[in-house]
């Protein structure tokens, strides 16, 4: 059976100027997803764009929408993001308390619930709440900025989360996100990633569409 690896581009790297061309370019693509990154400059030390912006990108997605919020207190916008077209949200386990009790917020609205780790965050942490979360993002860059530069470490945390999914009978997917080009694409995928977050490599690439494409054949396996 062959595994169908979802990419899903970082709208990050897009050129804010005209976004609408890139979003119509990923929508053309063969990309699954679009990623969404908000940033607090609280929870990262930089600020992306917020819910005016998010709103101008869903008006033209044709795909899923995946928003990683890197932000402090995500709670309190959990419905905000459901209105503002988001179908998964993820949010980190580093700014959770109660996490369990987050996860089942953003279920109840009727969106998909991630939990993002970042590199410092072990996969072990999740043991108690794996059967509660439907994606883990691993962040294979610190989170705050795209462009940065692929740890290596992470192919052994996929390992080890993988086990972890399959141990407790659960459905999880395992996201990838920061610093992932042709050149880690694969082996993420045999550690067990399920979907691919790429910004850069995608949009500063010569041909976007191509770039998308050649990925999605690299992690069909
Ligand atoms: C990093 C963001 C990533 C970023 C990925 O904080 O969460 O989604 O946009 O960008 P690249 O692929 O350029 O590392
Ligand atoms: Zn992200």
């Amino acid at each position: 059976m062959s595994k169908n690896t979802l990419i899903a581009p970082s709208v990050l790297a897009a050129d804010f100027a005209n976004l609408q061309r890139d979003i119509e370019m990923i929508n053309n693509s063969q990309a699954d997803w679009f990623h969404i990154d908000i940033m607090d400059g609280v929870f990262v030390p930089n600020i992306s764009f917020g819910m005016p912006v998010l709103e101008a990108i869903t008006r033209h997605t044709k795909k899923t929408v995946d928003v990683h919020l890197m932000i402090v207190n995500p709670d309190q916008y959990i419905k905000t993001f459901k209105d503002l077209g988001a179908d998964i949200l993820t949010v980190h386990y580093e700014a959770c308390t109660h996490l369990h009790r987050t996860l089942q917020a953003i279920k109840a609205q009727g969106m998909k619930a991630g939990v993002a780790l970042n590199p410092h965050t072990s996969v072990d942490l999740l043991e108690d709440v794996i059967n509660d979360i439907d994606m883990v993002c691993i962040m294979s860059v610190n989170p705050g900025f795209g462009g940065q530069s692929f740890i290596e470490n992470t192919y052994v945390k996929v390992k080890k989360l993988k086990d972890l999914i399959t141990r407790k009978g659960a459905s999880t997917l395992i996201e990838i996100d920061g610093g992932v080009t042709n050149k880690n694409a694969l082996q993420l995928v045999e550690a067990g990633a399920d979907v691919l977050v790429a910004g850069s490599f995608v949009f500063k690439a010569e041909n976007p569409i191509q770039t998308v494409a050649d990925l999605k054949q690299l992690t069909t396996v």
